[in-house]
């Protein structure tokens, strides 16, 4: 039991993700409103990008550096929509309880430490811990369904978190708009980094739909074979 995943990514055409490069390529707008066709009731993003778009800038120093220690879930609130970070040892300072609307659940190892909890709890915001020295994805998507009932989860990147959730074998369709452009640039994150480099084989995908939007970006969406 767990939330079907679409992992929904804009990239160049050399399948690197820098937003700020690609906005100039596309209309304004078109990774949120092809997002929203999904209908998620949750979309999820690591760390990095959770830092870089949406959490304070200074990070959450711990006072005790007590491990938090086993599996829990903390229920802040229920909603229609949630935002999930992944967030191994809870760096990520947090100025409220929402992203725009989007009900926040930080989701945390067991080596994120025991205050970083007391003061996700002080904000209203909901966490699961889960995993010994790193986040345990399934079990964290599976504690996503059983505990706050969400159905769909868009997986929003980046790169690292989607290799993270693509090797776990977590995600079921690719929803990728790729912008009539190219970067080129070295060092730039991809749509999917980090997997293991000794598994030396592409992952098979079956075509599910291709639609040519306006000012030529190309949305295409795979299933995960
Ligand atoms: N074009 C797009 O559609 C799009 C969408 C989103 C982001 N982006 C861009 O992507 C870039 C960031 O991508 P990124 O790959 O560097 O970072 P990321 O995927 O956002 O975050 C990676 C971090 O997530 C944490 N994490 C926790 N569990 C993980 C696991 N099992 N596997 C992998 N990571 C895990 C790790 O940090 P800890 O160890 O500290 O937990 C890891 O360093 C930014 O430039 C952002 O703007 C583009």
């Amino acid at each position: 039991m767990r939330p079907y995943i679409i992992c929904h990514m804009l990239s160049s055409i050399d399948g690197r993700i820098d937003g700020a490069v690609l906005n100039k390529v596309i209309a304004g707008g078109e990774y949120e409103s092809t997002g929203a066709k999904l209908k998620g009731d949750a979309w999820v993003c690591g760390r990095t990008t959770m830092q870089l778009h949406f959490a304070e800038k200074r990070p959450f120093v711990s006072r005790t550096r007590r491990p938090a220690g086993s599996q829990s879930v903390y229920v802040a609130q229920r909603s229609n929509s949630y935002a999930v970070s992944i967030d191994t040892t809870g760096k990520l300072r947090w100025s409220s309880s929402d992203i725009d609307g989007d009900h926040l659940i930080c989701v945390v190892g067991e080596r994120a430490p025991e205050d970083y909890l007391t003061f996700l709890r002080e904000r209203g915001i909901s966490y699961i811990v889960t995993g010994k020295s790193s986040v345990d994805l399934a079990s964290a998507t599976t504690l996503l369904a059983k505990r706050f009932r969400i159905k769909r989860l868009l997986l929003e990147g980046g790169g690292n978190i989607n290799g993270g959730f693509l090797q776990a074998r977590l995600v079921d369709e690719v929803s990728l708009l790729l912008a009539p452009g190219i970067d080129g640039r070295r060092n730039v994150p991809t749509v999917f980094d980090g997997m293991d480099p000794s598994i030396k084989r592409a992952i098979r995908l079956e075509l599910i739909s291709v639609e040519k939007q306006k000012g030529g970006t190309l949305w295409i969406r795979y299933r995960v074979a």
